[in-house]
């Protein structure tokens, strides 16, 4: 069925499950097990068990794939794991228009993340500073027998800084390891690394380790997405003039700034959880993020070039790994790593970075335009058609005559329904 490798889809939305899986099985060369296992969508108890504890079932979420993605030049179909409806159809349809001005160019910053360590009761602040950067490559050098394989591949504990920090418990002192996780999400590996130095640290400083532990503000490891959205595809210059006055309001008021990023973050989680990422580090490095100058700011920045086209960039930290934790183990979320066929963290996180942009685009222009009821309008209507009874083609009929006549409803649904004689 595929004769070309593009993600340009057009109309993918009308085609049946069956025949959108065969595209994907193309594009991406997936076997039949993998399209099975696709198809089946559960996890065996064994491979559940490995992952959580007191098991009892799994919970499912529909994966769709988010079209038309052209992203450093590179074409992407995405799988994005989502219950909310149209946030896929918003991302594709954002991204089309920007692949029609050459798509999205998204860079990330590398995979450095920080792992603090908590020291209290310190006899002599001044000393223990010093004495512990005195000992800084050995430091480095203990928290690095934790990852040799990170290490031989060139990543793993970099740097090491201390900071002064006043508690409401008195001053304390934070030891801060920055260590290159590449592939890797890191959480695991930055919270060995802590707890290997802990008593180094306790013992150079002459204080008391509270903790060692990852943080989740990951503000070192940045990606930026950009792309250019044409004017009069995004329906004239009074769209554009509206979703910049849209991107005042959201740096203006934080009310509104956090309800643009959780539309930013509808698309980047939905790919976060499709390849197993750990959504809550994701929202975490986020929303921190945002916050980090004392006040509450929007992901993205949006501007008019002279022809009055419209810029979006998006910079985000993006914490994920295609090497350890459910990417690894999770079947589906294998799968979904060899549709999207990125070669590491880094291309991944340029491809949720491009994502949220186009998520951003889409919500703005709908809300300044129609408003995104309408666009929910179709799935809620077919909804209230299924809780009232209705299957097959009576589905889609009693849902159009519900938009049409503008009544949605239960009882109206039945009420046609019965007219139906079902
Ligand atoms: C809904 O899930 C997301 C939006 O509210 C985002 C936004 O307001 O920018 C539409």
């Amino acid at each position: 069925m595929v004769t070309e490798r593009t993600s340009r889809l057009s109309e993918f939305y009308k085609l049946s499950n069956k025949k959108r899986l065969e595209f994907v099985r193309e594009f991406a060369n997936l076997t039949d097990q993998e399209i099975s296992s696709l198809q089946n969508f559960g996890l065996e108890m064994g491979d559940a068990e490995r992952m959580s504890e007191n098991v009892v079932g799994g919970f499912s979420v529909p994966i769709g794939i988010g079209a038309n993605f052209l992203i450093n030049k590179k074409d992407y179909l995405i799988p994005m794991a989502t219950e909310e409806s149209s946030v896929i159809a918003a991302a594709s349809n954002g991204a089309k228009i920007a692949r029609s001005r050459g798509g999205f160019i998204a860079k990330s910053q590398g995979s450095q993340m920080r792992a603090q360590i908590q020291v209290a009761n310190l006899p002599d602040f001044n000393r223990a500073e010093v004495t512990i950067i005195e000992s800084k490559d050995f430091i480095l050098k203990t928290a690095n027998k934790r990852a040799p394989t990170l290490n031989s591949l060139g990543g793993g504990a970099k740097d090491l800084k201390v900071r002064r920090l006043r508690t409401d418990r008195g001053d304390m002192l934070v030891v801060e390891l920055f260590v290159d996780c590449q592939d890797a999400m890191g959480g695991n590996t930055c919270n060995n690394m802590a707890e290997e130095i802990a008593p180094i640290v306790a013992s150079l400083s002459g204080g008391r380790v509270v903790m060692g532990v990852v943080s989740n503000l990951a503000s070192e490891r940045l990606v930026t997405a950009t792309a250019l959205f044409d004017k009069e595809a995004l329906g004239g210059g009074k769209i554009v003039e509206a979703i910049l006055d849209a991107d005042s309001f959201a740096r203006s008021d934080p009310y509104r700034g956090v309800t643009h990023n959780k539309g930013i973050m509808n698309g980047v989680v939905a790919v976060g959880l499709a390849t197993g990422q750990d959504t809550r580090a994701l929202e975490a490095g986020v929303h921190s993020y945002a916050s980090l100058g004392g006040r509450y700011r929007p992901l993205t920045s949006w501007k008019a070039n002279e022809k009055g086209d419209l810029i979006g960039t998006l910079e985000m930290p993006i914490v994920v790994g295609t090497i350890g934790g459910a990417s690894t183990v999770h079947p589906i979320a294998k799968i979904c790593l060899k549709i999207l066929g990125v070669s590491g963290a880094p291309e991944l996180a340029e491809v949720m970075a491009s994502v949220g942009l186009a998520q951003n685009l889409a919500a703005l222009r709908a809300l300044v335009s129609e408003g995104i009821q309408k666009g929910h309008m179709r799935l809620h209507a077919q909804n209230i058609a299924i809780s009232a009874g209705a299957t097959g083609p009576l589905v889609e009929e009693i849902s159009g005559t519900m938009i049409r006549e503008e009544k949605i409803s239960f009882n109206y649904a039945k009420k046609l329904l019965s007219e139906k004689g079902a």
